[in-house]
C-alpha cells in the first residue's frame, strides 16, 4: 500500500500541496477529484519521483521512498504504470515503439519477450492489429488506450491515471471505464486516478479523495461522496458554478 503523510510542495509562489494525507489501500481503486490546478497531477508526479516534497512522507510497500536518490528510484518506479493526461505518445514513433518503450528502458529482456508483452498489452486494451500505426492515425479514444498499453506493459503494481477519460466524448470515455475495470480484475493492480469526470469517478472508484488548499479535504465511499452536504464536495460534484468554489466567492 502507499502511505502519504504531510505531503508539501511550493512551486513558483504557489503552496501546490500543503500537508496532504492520503492512504491508497492494495486491491483498491481511489479517484482523486478537484479542481484544474490544485494540484492532482503534481501530486500523481511525486509518486513516481518525479516531483521531490519540501516535507512529508511517501511509502511504498513500507519503504519510504521520497528522500531516495535519483538511481535508487528506478526499483520503485518498476512497481508504477502510469498513463500521463493526454497519453503522452511519442508521435515520431508507431504504437509498438511507444508500447515498448518502458521495456527497453528497463532492458533485460529479450526481443521475441518485448514483442510477447507488447503483443499482450495491446490485446489486452483491444487494440491488436494496430502496432504499426503512428499515433497521429488514431483517435483520442485509441491514443489513451495506447498510453494504457504502456501502462500495464511492465506488469505494474499500481497503475496511476491521470484524467484518462477528459476530452473523450460519453460513449468512448465509458470504454475507457469499462477498460479500467477490465484491467482491474484481470491484472488486480492497484488504481489511483485523477479525474474531473464524475461520471468516471463514480464508475472505477470505490473511494474518492477530493483536493481542496493543497490538502486531502474529504475522503469517502461512492455512497458517502454522494450522500454528502459538504457544500464544496456538492459543488464539485454537481458541476454548479455557483457555489463556495467559485473564483468570486474565494478572498
Ligand atoms: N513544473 C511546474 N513548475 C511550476 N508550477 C507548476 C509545475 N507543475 C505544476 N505547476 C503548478 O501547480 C499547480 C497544480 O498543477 P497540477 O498540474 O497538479 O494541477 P491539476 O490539479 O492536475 O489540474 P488539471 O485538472 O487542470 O490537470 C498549478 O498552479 C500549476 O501551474
Ligand atoms: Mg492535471
Amino acid at each position: 500500500m502507499i502511505q502519504v503523510r504531510g505531503l508539501k510542495k511550493r512551486l513558483r509562489s504557489q503552496q501546490v500541496l500543503n500537508g496532504l494525507d492520503i492512504d491508497l489501500p492494495d486491491g483498491h481503486t481511489v479517484v482523486i477529484i478537484g479542481q484544474s490546478g490544485t494540484g492532482k497531477s503534481v501530486f500523481l508526479k511525486h509518486l513516481i519521483g518525479l516531483m521531490r516534497p519540501d516535507a512529508g512522507s511517501i511509502h511504498v510497500d513500507g519503504e519510504r521512498v521520497d528522500p531516495l536518490r535519483e538511481r535508487e528510484w528506478a526499483p520503485v518506479r518498476r512497481k508504477f504504470g502510469m498513463l500521463f493526461q493526454g497519453a503522452a505518445l511519442f508521435d515520431s514513433m508507431r504504437v509498438f515503439e511507444n508500447v515498448a518503450f518502458p521495456l527497453r528502458e528497463r532492458g533485460g529482456l529479450t526481443v521475441e519477450q518485448i514483442r510477447e508483452r507488447v503483443m499482450h498489452a495491446l490485446s489486452l486494451v483491444d487494440l491488436d492489429g494496430s502496432e504499426d500505426k503512428y499515433p497521429a492515425e488514431l483517435s483520442g479514444g485509441m491514443r489513451k488506450r495506447v498510453g494504457l498499453a504502456r501502462a500495464i506493459v511492465g506488469e505494474p503494481k499500481y497503475l496511476l491515471y491521470d484524467e484518462p477519460t477528459t476530452g473523450l466524448d460519453p460513449v468512448t470515455a465509458d470504454t475507457i471505464n469499462e477498460l479500467i475495470l477490465r484491467l482491474r480484475d484481470s491484472l488486480r493492480v492497484t488504481s489511483i486516478a485523477v479525474t474531473h469526470d464524475m461520471a468516471s469517478a463514480f464508475k472505477i472508484g470505490d473511494r474518492i479523495v477530493m483536493l481542496y488548499g493543497g490538502k486531502n479535504y474529504f475522503e469517502g465511499t461512492i455512497e458517502e461522496t454522494k450522500a454528502t452536504d459538504d457544500p464544496i464536495v456538492r459543488q464539485f460534484i454537481t458541476g454548479q458554478a455557483e457555489g463556495p468554489l467559485t473564483a468570486k466567492n474565494r478572498r
